[in-house]
C-alpha cells in the first residue's frame, strides 16, 4: 500500500519501480487494444475478491485440486521422494503446502510470495504449528528472477506451483518460466516441479468459473480499476464498466475483459483515452490444458519422468516431473 500512495505523489518523490509501473500501465491504456496486466487485479481487496472466488461453487479449480491432493497424498509423495526442499511460489496463507506436509515431510519449507506482511505471518503460524519443519520465507517477486537466498538448500529443490497459476503466462512465458525453474535446479540434482494445471473442458463449465451468479468475479475485475485509479490517479468509474469472462475455445483460454457500457473519457496525468460504448479492455488470459500439452511443455523445459493425477471428471490435474 505504501508504494500504491507513493505513485501519487509528485515525480521527485517517485522511485524508478513507481515510473516502470506507470509506464506499462499508460502503454496498456493508450495501446489499440487497450489492456492492464492481471496483475493489477490483486490489490488487499482483490486479494480478498480471489479468496472469495475460490469459494463459490462455479468455481471448481481450488476445490477439485485439494481433492486430486487428498486422493492421492501418498502417491504423490512416493513420486516426489522424501526430504525435498519445497518451494512454495505464490505461496499466500501457505494452506495448500501445508496440507501436503504430513505426506511429503519437508526437510525445509521455502514459502515465496511479494506481499512480505502477510508471508512472515503465515510462516510465523507454520513454525509453531510444524516446528520439526524449518520455514525460511522470501518476500520477492519470482515472475522476474528465481534467484534465491545461501538460506536455501540447492539439493532436492521442489517447485510447488499450485492452482493453475502457469495459466494466467502466455504460453510462450509460462515455457520461459518453467525453464527458469530448471535452471534453479542443480544438474544431477534429484529435483523437480509440482504443479496444478486446469484442463480444456466443457465451455459451459469454464464460462460459469469465471462469471459467476453473484457477480464475485465481476467485482474482482472492476476492483482493477479502482486499483488502477489509486496507481496512477486515473478517473475509471467502475459503473462505466461491464465484466466479461469467457471461453474463447481457439485459442483454449478463458479471457476476462471490461466492456465501456457507454461512450466515455478516463483522463490520468496529463493523459486521456478515449472508449466508445462496447470497447473493452483486456484484464486476463487463463490458460486450459491437455495432458499432452503439459508433458510436451515439461518436456521442452527439460524436465521429464512426469506423472499426473485427475479427479474423476477429469477437470482438473495434478504433475509432478524430474530435472533431466
Ligand atoms: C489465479 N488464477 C489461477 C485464477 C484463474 O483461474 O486464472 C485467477 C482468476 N481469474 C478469475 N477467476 C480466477
Amino acid at each position: 500500500m505504501a508504494q500504491l500512495a507513493r505513485l501519487t505523489q509528485r515525480p521527485w518523490q517517485q522511485t524508478p519501480e513507481d515510473w516502470e509501473i506507470r509506464a506499462e500501465l499508460e502503454a496498456g491504456l493508450t495501446a489499440q487494444d487497450a489492456v492492464i496486466s492481471p496483475k493489477y487485479l490483486y490489490d488487499p481487496l482483490g486479494s480478498k475478491l480471489f479468496e472469495a472466488i475460490c469459494e463459490l461453487p462455479e468455481y471448481y479449480p481450488t476445490r477439485t485440486e485439494a481433492e486430486i491432493f487428498a486422493a492421492h497424498a501418498g502417491d504423490i509423495a512416493a513420486a516426489v521422494g522424501a526430504g525435498v526442499t519445497l518451494i512454495d511460489l505464490g505461496a499466500g496463507n501457505c494452506a495448500k503446502a501445508a496440507r501436503l506436509f504430513p505426506a511429503l515431510k519437508p526437510r525445509q519449507y521455502v514459502p515465496i510470495d511479494i506481499s512480505a506482511e502477510f508471508l512472515h505471518q503465515a510462516a510465523d503460524g507454520l513454525r509453531q504449528a510444524f516446528p520439526e519443519i524449518p520455514v525460511n520465507e522470501v518476500a520477492m517477486d519470482f515472475s522476474s528472477s528465481l534467484e534465491l537466498p545461501a538460506t536455501v538448500n540447492r539439493d532436492r529443490r521442489l517447485f510447488f506451483y499450485p492452482g493453475s497459476s502457469l495459466g494466467n503466462f502466455d504460453p510462450g512465458q509460462a515455457l520461459d518460466f518453467l525453464r527458469r525453474m530448471r535452471q534453479a535446479l542443480q544438474i544431477g540434482e534429484a529435483g523437480g516441479v509440482l504443479l496444478g494445471l486446469d484442463l480444456v473442458k466443457d465451455a459451459r463449465v469454464l464460462d460459469a468459473a469465471y462469471d459467476d451468479a453473484l457477480g464475485v468475479t465481476a467485482a474482482f475485475n472492476l476492483n482493477m480499476l479502482n486499483h488502477v485509479n489509486r496507481l496512477i490517479g486515473a478517473d475509471f468509474n467502475a459503473r462505466d464498466w461491464r465484466h466479461l469472462g469467457f471461453y474463447n475455445a481457439a485459442r483454449q483460454r478463458v479471457e476476462m475483459h471490461l466492456e465501456a457500457r457507454r461512450d466515455l473519457i478516463v483522463r490520468w496525468d496529463g493523459a486521456r483515452r478515449t472508449f466508445r460504448q462496447g470497447e473493452r479492455i483486456h484484464t486476463e488470459n487463463s490458460h486450459k490444458f491437455t495432458p499432452e500439452d503439459i508433458l510436451s511443455l515439461l518436456e521442452q523445459a527439460g524436465f521429464g519422468e512426469a506423472r499426473m493425477w485427475f479427479d474423476p471428471q477429469r477437470w482438473f490435474a495434478v504433475c509432478h516431473a524430474r530435472a533431466r
